[in-house]
């Protein structure tokens, strides 16, 4: 399996070290690595790849440049998933399309985002994560005013960004489908021998 991880921030980093221990390829591509989603040719990119995870982000409270940039990495990204027969996994925020947060620039463009994706992904798994712990630190380097940083009140529910990224790769064609709906399993009148996982588990570790 082939992944590409667009984006090198928190939860790109994050994921290249989650789909690596999965044993997966991954190809990692951001500006850093030399490679622009808003100019460059993404289909060129990804030729090859066979999961397109979407981690790209700017910081910005500005809905036109939130939008500009959230709906044009996703239309690339679409675009080449589509053309490639990719599988396209796209972050994004648990109820940042609610109405009433819309006045926030940020979450104006993930909304933005996610409809461009569905309007354009044809296989396309949308993964809305609460903020995570690093989103303590970020928010402090992004709402700095000289030596001073702004800290917004707000109500979360933060969790650790690596308990978020394992997303489950779903193995294109007739030999994924049938993984998935249950080739493997006995049947019904199976007898069941031995410990249960969740104790032989257990007792790995003990
Ligand atoms: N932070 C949170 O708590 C949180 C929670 C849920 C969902 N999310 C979502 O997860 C996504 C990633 O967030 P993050 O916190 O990992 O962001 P981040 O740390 O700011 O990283 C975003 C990365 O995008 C890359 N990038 C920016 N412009 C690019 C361009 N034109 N072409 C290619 N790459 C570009 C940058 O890498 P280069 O500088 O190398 O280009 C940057 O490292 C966002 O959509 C965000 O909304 C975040």
């Amino acid at each position: 399996m082939r992944v590409a991880v667009i984006g090198g921030g928190v939860s790109g980093n994050a994921i290249v070290r989650a789909v690596e221990a999965r044993g997966c390829s991954v190809t990692r591509l951001s500006r850093s690595t030399g490679f622009d989603v808003l100019r460059d040719d993404a289909r060129a990119a990804l030729a090859g790849v066979d999961v397109i995870i979407e981690a790209t982000g700017r910081f910005t409270t500005n809905r036109k440049k939130a939008t500009a940039f959230f709906t044009g990495s996703t239309r690339a990204l679409s675009l080449a998933s589509r053309d490639l027969g990719a599988r396209h996994v796209l972050l994004s925020i648990v109820n940042c399309t609610r109405p009433e947060v819309q006045g926030y620039g940020y979450f104006a463009g993930k909304t933005a985002q996610e409809q461009a994706a569905l309007a354009a992904s044809p296989d396309l798994t949308i993964v809305r994560s609460t903020q995570w712990h690093e989103f303590v630190h970020q928010n402090l380097e992004r709402m700095k005013v000289g030596s001073i940083s702004l800290v917004p009140g707000m109500t979360i529910a933060p969790v650790a960004l690596g308990s978020i990224t394992p997303v489950p790769v779903r193995i294109p064609g007739r030999l994924g489908r049938a993984f998935r709906d249950g080739a493997l399993l006995p049947g019904a009148h199976a007898e069941v021998v031995g410990p249960r996982f969740r104790d032989w588990l257990a007792a790995q570790s003990s």
